[in-house]
């Protein structure tokens, strides 16, 4: 364990991701653990940005559309986040929020097990699933004319409710709440061999820690670009679709509802008819941000630059080295770990719950140090979440963090008026 700052230090001057902290635009004198809800600036994004906007768009204006690439940026940048999912760049694009792109995706799979497998009309989650992934699921039920319904059970009972009636498998692959990590490859097995198709949300994954969607064949995905990706607030969204599903689906105008002009065969034929292009370019919808594209980009090749091996392998020790100060300090001060100690469980993130994690986090903030809080599952206590963004979080900002966290809690500086004030955002 470290024993000092000195040992963080020392961690951090034999890193080999070190020089990639000068890749971002950080403000000093702040620890930023919230990389898993909005990725820090990276230094390249403002010109990349101006560029767009004085070059591209200020004099070359529509014709930027085929000259600077304007109408292959969501399938460019859709390769590049192929790389780091395990994906084939004609399998994902960049298009819309993570939540639409989920729509597209569950109706189009449930229309596909419509066709093959009428029976089954269940899409399975997770009772603890981010709320957006429910919500749209049980609109997606409530749409479809009683033809499915959502089943929500806890994270243990996945495997064991996959049964004849389940169409789909909808998961988080790392849990927003306490960053486990579900066994992708092991799940999408389990699922097949129950005949159900599966759908990962890949929000805390992408950029954060290998994933492989072919190799365990996986069905679908998406994910946001603002996170370890990041692309800045807003950030457009991806989608991957496996090939196979994008060749069953080949002659079904509408297996992805949202049949969007810039999703059809040939856009500029202005054809009434609606027909889909062959393949992932169907999944986008409408006119793409060319200026968001442009920073996700921008923000998706710091990711690629360092590799994500070696991003995991740090992502691995910061979160450890943080568990152990934390808990060796400030246990008996009243916090819990949610996260699991076994590397393999978890992602990025870190979290603990404590009884006034609100103020605690605010106290935490006033310091300069820039976590999260989120609710208890079913009025559970609150919960401090830490995000360990491996690109420009070093070791000292871990010891940092554990340092500040036990002063807080030790000398009750949270237990102060202006900490229990209610924000819109958490
Ligand atoms: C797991 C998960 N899915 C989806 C989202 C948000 O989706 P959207 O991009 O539609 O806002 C989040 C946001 O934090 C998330 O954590």
């Amino acid at each position: 364990m470290a024993a000092s700052r000195d040992d963080c230090m020392a961690l951090d001057a034999h890193d080999p991701l070190a020089a990639h902290r000068a890749a971002f635009a950080l403000p000093d004198g702040v620890v930023y653990l919230d990389g898993n809800s909005l990725g820090a600036l990276p230094a390249a994004t403002p010109a990349r940005v101006a560029a767009v906007i004085e070059d591209e768009w200020g004099r070359g204006l529509i014709g930027s559309w085929n000259a600077a690439g304007w109408l292959e940026a969501p399938r460019r940048v859709g390769g590049k986040i192929a790389r780091l999912i395990g994906a084939r760049d004609d399998e994902v694009i960049c298009a819309d929020s993570t939540s639409v792109n989920l729509f597209k995706v569950l109706a189009a799979a449930l229309r596909l097990q419509r066709a093959a497998a009428p029976g089954r009309d269940v899409i399975l989650s997770e009772r603890g699933n981010f709320p957006t992934d429910l919500y749209i699921a049980q609109a997606v039920a409530a749409s479809s004319g009683g033809q499915a319904r959502l089943v929500t059970v806890g994270a243990d009972d996945l495997a064991a409710q996959l049964t004849e009636r389940t169409a789909v498998l909808l998961l988080t692959h790392v849990n927003y709440r306490d960053g486990r990590m579900h066994d992708m490859a092991a799940l999408t097995r389990r699922a097949h061999e129950a005949g159900a198709l599966v759908i990962w949300d890949l929000a805390h994954s992408a950029g954060a820690v290998p994933v492989d969607l072919n190799a365990a064949e996986a069905d679908f995905a998406v994910g946001c670009g603002y996170k370890y990706l990041n692309g800045g607030p807003g950030a457009p969204a991806f989608v991957y679709v496996a090939r196979r599903h994008l060749q069953a689906m080949a002659e079904d105008p509408f297996a992805q509802p949202l049949a969007g002009w810039l999703g059809h065969r040939a856009p500029f034929a202005f054809a009434p008819e609606y027909e889909p292009a062959r393949g992932i370019d169907r999944f986008g919808a409408g006119t793409p941000s060319i200026v968001a594209l442009a920073a996700l980009e921008a923000g998706v090749d710091t990711v690629l630059a360092a590799g994500i091996g070696a991003l995991r392998a740090k992502s691995l020790r910061l979160t450890q080295v943080f568990i152990d100060l934390v808990e060796a300090q400030c246990v008996r001060l009243g916090l819990r770990l949610l996260t699991p100690r076994e590397p393999e469980r978890r992602g990025s993130q870190v979290s603990f719950a404590h009884a006034q994690a609100w103020p605690v986090m605010q106290a935490l903030i006033a310091r300069g140090v820039v976590g999260d809080f989120r609710a208890g599952e079913d009025g559970a206590p609150g919960i401090l979440r830490f995000g360990f963004a491996p690109l420009y979080v070093r070791y000292a900002d871990a010891w940092d963090a554990a340092q500040a966290l036990r002063e807080v809690l030790a000398s009750r500086a949270w237990d102060d008026p202006r900490y229990f004030e209610p924000r819109a955002v958490t």
